[in-house]
């Protein structure tokens, strides 16, 4: 093996993937809820995000910031047009992303605490490792990026605890996936923002697993009728392709200026021609109507079935971004349904969490959740 051991690989070797269909060496198909982690929200090689990732390839495929791309402002102004942000900073992961939000906030407010939360995820750079609130993912890697600390999720009063005078920051996924699909409280969001409004203290949303269509909005915040200073894209903007965006409020512009920050590879036109895609069909009223209603069937289907099991404790869902816990270890789980042919996610230790791709119809919903329940019924 000449990769590094990083990943313990289930048992499945791609050949290929179309829409929801992963297939493996071979022939095998696998009906795929897990979209890459959550990145396919298109589903795989999706026809209008090929089609502009083909024309661009005959074009260039890389010049440097040095130069303009027209397709970044394209993008970038596609983005601002959706959402509060004003000034679009192109990068390539959502760890990228992150790191761009906290220097920025730091650089904008000359203060440097940013306070996150116990069970967030947001990367594993040494400041998104120091960002991220789950001790595993910073074990073994010496001090960590100061200034970080971990109020308790969906609790106001242990925010108000790690405010300070030095606090820049306060960062929050609205939906906390990989620590197990745990949608924030209205109330509570409502109280941070204040908080943060009066103590000046600007607000990052993690949009980068919630974001592009995931939720049913085009930016998870919009739920809960917020408006960030700053949130991070990544994962479903590119389809595939790799892209992170760090999006702020016109204000904090000079905080990025010439030579503050850059990336070689941030906003290459390749991985752009597929966000042009990917936001062409996802900001668009018609297409998240109907990703509302496939998570409504979904819901429904869910509720009918999978939750009267008794391994399952509790079932969390905004949009096409479930959790089912169950309460105890699901790793024998997850092998045990992509035997059966269905590519799920963990999230946490216990729960199974589902990211199917946006465009899933209603007949491959039927089928996951047939082979969850013949499957969950037996473990
Ligand atoms: C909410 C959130 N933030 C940040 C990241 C890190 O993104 P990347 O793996 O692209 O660096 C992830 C990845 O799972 C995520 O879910």
């Amino acid at each position: 093996m000449a990769l590094f051991p990083t990943y313990n690989r289930y048992q499945l070797s791609v050949k290929s993937a179309d829409g929801t269909i992963v297939k493996n060496v071979e022939g095998k198909e696998y009906l795929d809820f897990g979209t890459g982690i959550g990145v396919c929200n298109l589903g795989h090689r999706h026809p209008v995000v090929q089609q502009s990732i083909e024309k661009q390839l005959k074009e260039y495929w890389h010049v440097s910031n040095l130069y303009h791309s027209p397709i970044q402002d394209i993008v970038a102004e596609a983005i601002t047009k959706n959402s509060p942000g004003d000034n679009v900073f192109f990068c390539n992961s959502g760890a990228e992303a992150n790191e761009a939000a906290i220097k920025l906030a730091r650089k904008v407010t000359g203060k440097e605490k940013i306070i996150t939360f116990n069970q967030s995820f947001h990367g594993r750079t040494f400041a998104t490792m120091a960002a991220t609130g789950q001790e595993k993912v910073r074990e073994g890697f010496g001090p960590m990026l100061q200034s970080f600390a971990y109020a308790i999720f969906n609790d106001i009063e242990s925010v108000k605890q790690q405010i300070d005078q030095n606090t820049a920051a306060v960062m929050l996924e609205v939906v906390q996936g990989e620590g197990g699909v745990f949608p924030a409280n209205q109330t509570f969001v409502n109280d941070l923002v204040q908080l943060c409004n009066e103590k000046d203290i600007l607000v990052i949303i993690d949009e980068i697993q919630t974001g592009i269509g995931r939720t049913g909005k085009k930016f998870g915040f919009e739920h809960y009728g917020i408006e960030p200073d700053i949130f991070t894209l990544a994962k479903g903007l590119g389809n595939g392709l790799p892209v992170g965006a760090m999006v702020a409020k016109r204000k904090y512009a000079e905080g990025f200026g010439p030579g503050a920050h850059g990336s070689t590879f941030g906003g290459n036109p390749v991985a752009m021609a597929a966000a042009k895609a990917v936001v062409s069909t996802v900001f668009d009223d018609v297409f998240l109507n109907e990703v509302t209603e496939k998570a409504n069937y979904l819901s429904e289907q869910l509720v009918k079935e999978i939750n009267p099991l008794n391994i399952v404790k509790e079932i969390r869902q905004k949009g096409l971004m479930v959790g089912i816990d169950c309460g105890k270890n699901v790793s024998h789980i997850v092998p045990k349904l992509m035997e059966k042919g269905l590519l799920v996610l963990s999230a946490g230790e216990n729960v199974i969490r589902l990211l199917p791709p946006l465009t899933v119809s209603t007949g491959e919903i039927d089928q996951a959740v047939s082979i969850m329940k013949e499957t969950l019924e037996t473990v």
